[in-house]
């Protein structure tokens, strides 16, 4: 999985839409590019992480003119009282945020466009067809299911609307065989498997072309060449991941360089709703630039409302703020990635929310830090015993690591939060069985007690490093409970593949009890 020197471990999340305030279902997948980013970090590689927001397009405008104000103050103002801020309270270390109103966007989106006009893949037709708003997608009549004589879109369950305009079209289906082979001969490429099948058996179908443009709004990009015409938002949404990296730029400039140490994509995640812009339309538009393709879509399932999607059209959105007030941010991150398996619907439950915490979080992980910490004061003073050696503990923590690389290196995250939580218990065992309170009582039992103290301390530092891309905040207080940002470094320093050397941990570390990792869940709120 490692990338050769100079190419960072590129990943992107989708830009959202901002028609309204981001909810749980967007929180989701961003957390998951946070998680597996900061885990790629500290595998020690170059990483690149792009957020941002799609801004262009007929829902928002729709949405603005609802509200009485331009598109532009609409987006300006919901990206900077409601996405970033956002962002900022769960976390998440992005490196760049994107809006597709910026014009280092518009003005490479434009030249991208104009070259694929001059290369002959771009052509004047007439688009007959319906339409779904709330994708922001032409929608095929076997896509539509129908009630009470109306066409609706499957995934909104609203009225489509009928398109009729003269538009430029993309010459998409010159690219079937292409990707077709692409996906045959890259089975990573697009995952989880039941993504990749549908892929597939999607472009055996066969493809028409598309219309790249529109006529009868004017919230979008101007077509180069005819300026009566907005870009289709998706042929400008898609072209984020690489215009935000320099597409197009001189390879001398910084752009260009910057596009060379990231270029093709590693991980574009997305949620299975916009699975074929990103398997389909997106990668045909790089072909046709001659440009690599992305190595891997990962579509993630729904999070879902009384069975359906959880969305923003349909008002079941619950805001991250509505769960982290009551659960706290890093509790937030873990359940979702714990809880439900990457590429699998989920529901979202109070209950399963709060038992988890309970016994996960507070108990088996909180819990085993306390309880450390306060030994360490009461039987060492505070300090750090000698160096020393429990052989299961490091056999099952060396094979905890490569258990858990693999699977997060695979956006397997359940199969790895669940890795490390099977060892965070295992050190609750071998605390269970020493009784160090019980050697505390005879001092002629002095230099067991320490070891077994050493152990349990070693193995806290073990599972600070390991669910630090986690729950980076808790981890961090952990880490400082433990001494070890005095004798070890920063947390965020620390290597994956260095957490197996057993003994780091200095003797004289000063241990601080701790703050409670995970408090005691108020019912009454
Ligand atoms: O589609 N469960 O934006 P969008 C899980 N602007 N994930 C969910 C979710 C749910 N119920 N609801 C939303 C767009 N998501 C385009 C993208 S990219 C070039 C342009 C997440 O605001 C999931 O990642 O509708 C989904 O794919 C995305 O938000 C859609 O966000
Ligand atoms: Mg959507």
């Amino acid at each position: 999985m490692s990338n050769s020197v100079g190419k960072a471990f590129y990943l992107t999340t989708p830009i959202y839409y901002v028609n309204d305030a981001p909810h749980i279902g967007h929180a989701y997948t961003t957390v998951a590019g946070d998680v597996l980013t900061r885990w790629h970090r500290q595998r020690g590689e170059e990483v690149w992480f792009l957020t941002g927001t799609d801004e262009h397009g007929q829902k928002v405008m729709r949405t603005a003119d609802l509200n009485k104000v331009s598109p532009q103050d609409w987006v300006d103002r919901l990206v900077e009282s409601a996405w970033k801020p956002n962002w900022k309270a769960l976390n998440i270390a992005n490196d760049d945020f994107i809006r597709t109103t910026e014009p280092r966007h518009t003005e490479r989106v434009q030249k991208f466009l104009q070259g694929l006009k001059d290369s002959g893949h771009i052509y004047a037709g007439k688009y007959e067809g319906p339409y779904c708003v709330d994708c922001e997608e032409f929608k095929l009549p076997g896509d539509l299911i129908e009630a009470n004589g109306e066409k609706l879109c499957p995934i909104h369950s609203k009225p489509i609307e009928l398109v009729n305009e003269n538009n430029w079209f993309f010459k998409l289906s010159a690219f079937v065989e292409p990707l077709l082979k692409h996906y045959k001969d890259n089975p990573d490429a697009c995952q989880p498997e039941s993504a990749r099948n549908e892929v597939l058996s999607f472009l055996e179908g066969g493809v028409s072309d598309l219309s790249i443009s529109r006529s009868t709004f004017d919230w979008g990009i101007p077509v180069p060449w005819d300026t009566d015409q907005v870009v289709y938002v998706w042929f400008d949404a898609l072209l984020n991941y690489a215009t935000a990296v320099g597409l197009g730029d001189d390879p001398n400039s910084q752009g260009g360089r910057k596009f060379a140490e990231t270029w093709p994509a590693d991980v574009h995640l997305v949620g299975k709703d916009i699975l074929r812009f990103h398997a389909v339309i997106w990668p045909a538009m790089l072909m046709a630039a001659g440009l690599s393709v992305p190595k891997k879509v990962f579509a993630h399932g729904w999070l879902l409302v009384g069975g359906e999607k959880m969305s923003k059209s349909k008002l079941t959105g619950i805001a991250p703020s509505d769960i982290t007030d009551h659960f706290g941010v890093d509790a937030f991150r873990y359940y979702f990635l714990r809880a439900i398996p990457f590429g699998t619907d989920g529901s979202f439950s109070w209950e399963d929310m709060s038992a988890r915490y309970t016994s996960e979080l507070a108990n088996d992980f909180g819990n085993l830090a306390s309880r450390l910490t306060a030994m360490v004061e009461k039987y060492c003073a505070g300090v750090i015993p000698a160096v020393a050696k429990d052989r299961a503990l490091q056999s099952a923590l060396e094979a905890t690591v490569s258990k858990a690389d693999q699977a997060m290196c695979a956006l397997d995250f359940q199969g790895g939060i669940n890795a490390i939580m099977e060892f965070c218990k295992k050190v609750n065992g071998y605390v269970t069985e020493k009784e160090p309170w019980k050697l505390a009582k005879d001092s002629a039992n002095q230099g067991q007690l320490e070891e077994v103290l050493y152990n349990t301390a070693e193995s806290l530092r073990a599972l600070a490093v390991l669910l630090n891309p986690v729950m980076p905040a808790t981890c961090e207080i952990l880490w400082e409970s433990l001494g070890a940002n005095k004798t070890l470094g920063s947390i965020s320093q620390q290597k994956i593949s260095d957490v197996v050397l057993w003994g780091q941990l200095p003797a004289g570390s000063i241990v601080i009890k701790s703050a409670v990792l995970f408090p005691r869940l108020d019912d009454s709120k």
